[in-house]
C-alpha cells in the first residue's frame, strides 16, 4: 500500500444465511484529507464483532443495516496522525467508529481517547470496551446475581461470557461456563476459574449441564439461543433472571429452519416460574453504569481477579475469513485483525 492510497472493505452482497468470503471486497482509495478542525487516523487494531453479522442483512433491527458497497461497520484503536482538533494531539490512541478501513478522517465524534498506562490498548475492544461493558451491564442491571445462586453463560471463552462468569463469581455465585470444545472448556475452568465448562458440541450436553446445575439455574446470561437455549429452560429456577444479550446460533437464519418450536415451552416456564426474560443493547445502560465499569473491570484485571483473552490475527485483508471464522466458534478470546503498529 502506496503512503496516498487506503484500503477498506465494502458489503459486496447480502448474505443468503451463512455468509461467505464473496459477500465481501477489498478496496483501494486514496488516502483520506484532514477535515477541517479534525482528525486523521490510522487504524492499528480492528474489532470483529458478532452484531456486524446482523448489519449485513436488510432487516429491521435496533441499528441500520450496512448497504451494498458500504463500509463494513466496525470499532477500532487508532493512532492519531493528524490533527486539527483542540481534543486530540498526534500520536493520542483513540477508539474510533471507523468501519472496516486502514486510515479513516473524524470530526470528533464517536472518539475515546485510550490510555495506555491503564490497560494493553487492545483492551479498547475487549474487556474494557463495548463487549465486557456488555457483560457487565447485562449481568449487574438484570441478571443480579447473589452469594450461592447458580449462573450460566454461554460463549464463555469468548469477551462477553468470559467476563460475565468472572464478575458473578466476585458476586459470590456460582458461575458455569457452556463453550464449544475441550480446549475452550479446559480454558474456562483453568484460567477463568470458572466452577465448571461444559461443552455444548458434545453430544449429551443437556444431561451434563443438568448435572453441572444441581441447584437449578437463577440467572441465564443468554448469548447464543438455539439448542442451548432448548437445555437450559428446564434447569431455570422460580424468579430466575435472563438477560437476552445475543442469538449466534439464530444470526444465520433465514427462516423456515428445522427444529422444534420452543415458544410455546418457553411461555409456560415464563408463566410457572415466574421468570423474568429482558432483552439489552449495551449502550442502553451506558450513562449510569459505563464509568463505574471502567473503574471496576480495570482495578480487577490489574489485580489479576479478571483475566482476558485475545484473539490477535495479523493483516486487513484477512479481516472477512477471520470474521466468518468467528461467527462459527474458531475464535479463541477477543477477536481482533493487527491492521499496522
Ligand atoms: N446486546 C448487546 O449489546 C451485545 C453486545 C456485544 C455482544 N453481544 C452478543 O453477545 C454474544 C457473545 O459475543 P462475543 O463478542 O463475546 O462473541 P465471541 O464469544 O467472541 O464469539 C462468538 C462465539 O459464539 C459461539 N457460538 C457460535 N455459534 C454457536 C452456537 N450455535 N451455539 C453455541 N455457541 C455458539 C462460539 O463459541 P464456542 O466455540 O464456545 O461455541 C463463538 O466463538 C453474541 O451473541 C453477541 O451478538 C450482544
Amino acid at each position: 500500500m502506496s503512503e496516498s492510497t487506503a484500503k477498506q472493505i465494502v458489503l459486496a452482497a447480502r448474505p443468503k444465511g451463512r455468509p461467505t468470503p464473496e459477500n465481501f471486497r477489498i478496496e483501494q482509495v486514496p488516502m483520506p484529507a484532514l477535515p477541517r478542525g479534525g482528525v486523521l487516523l490510522r487504524v492499528l487494531y480492528l474489532s470483529l464483532d458478532p452484531y456486524m453479522r446482523g448489519r449485513m442483512d436488510d432487516r429491521k433491527s435496533y441499528a441500520p443495516s450496512v448497504g451494498i458497497g458500504e463500509v463494513m461497520t466496525a470499532q477500532s484503536v487508532c493512532e492519531v496522525t493528524a490533527s486539527e482538533h483542540p481534543g486530540y494531539a498526534v500520536g493520542d490512541i483513540v477508539l474510533a467508529p471507523t468501519g472496516w478501513r486502514t486510515h479513516a478522517a473524524s470530526d470528533g465524534t464517536g472518539l475515546r481517547k485510550l490510555d495506555p498506562k491503564l490497560a494493553p490498548i487492545t483492551t479498547g475492544l475487549g474487556v474494557l470496551g463495548m463487549p465486557g461493558f456488555t457483560a457487565y451491564s447485562g449481568l449487574y442491571a438484570i441478571g443480579k446475581p447473589k452469594p450461592g445462586e447458580t449462573v450460566v453463560v454461554a460463549a464463555a471463552s469468548g469477551p462477553v461470557g468470559s467476563l460475565v462468569g468472572q464478575l458473578a463469581k466476585m458476586a459470590g455465585a456460582r458461575a458455569i461456563g457452556i463453550a464449544g470444545g475441550a480446549d475452550k472448556c479446559r480454558h474456562v475452568r483453568e484460567e477463568l476459574r470458572f466452577d465448571a465448562a461444559i461443552d455444548h458440541r458434545a453430544p449429551d450436553f443437556a444431561q451434563h449441564l443438568a448435572a453441572a446445575c444441581p441447584k437449578g439455574i437463577d440467572v441465564y446470561f443468554e448469548n447464543v439461543g438455539g439448542a442451548v437455549w432448548q437445555a437450559v429452560l428446564p434447569l431455570l429456577n422460580r424468579f430466575a433472571r435472563v438477560p437476552v444479550c445475543g442469538l449466534i446460533a439464530q444470526y444465520n437464519a433465514s427462516g423456515g429452519e428445522p427444529g422444534p418450536n420452543l415458544l410455546p415451552a418457553t411461555m409456560r416456564e415464563i408463566l410457572s416460574k415466574s421468570l423474568t426474560l429482558r432483552g439489552f443493547i449495551n449502550y442502553e445502560f451506558a450513562a449510569e453504569h459505563f464509568a463505574t465499569f471502567l473503574q471496576t473491570v480495570a482495578a480487577g484485571i490489574k489485580s489479576g481477579e479478571i483475566r482476558y483473552r485475545e484473539d490477535i490475527t495479523d493483516g486487513f485483508e484477512n479481516a472477512p475469513a477471520t470474521f466468518l471464522g468467528m461467527l462459527e466458534g474458531r475464535n479463541f478470546g477477543k477477536t481482533l485483525i493487527r491492521v499496522s503498529g
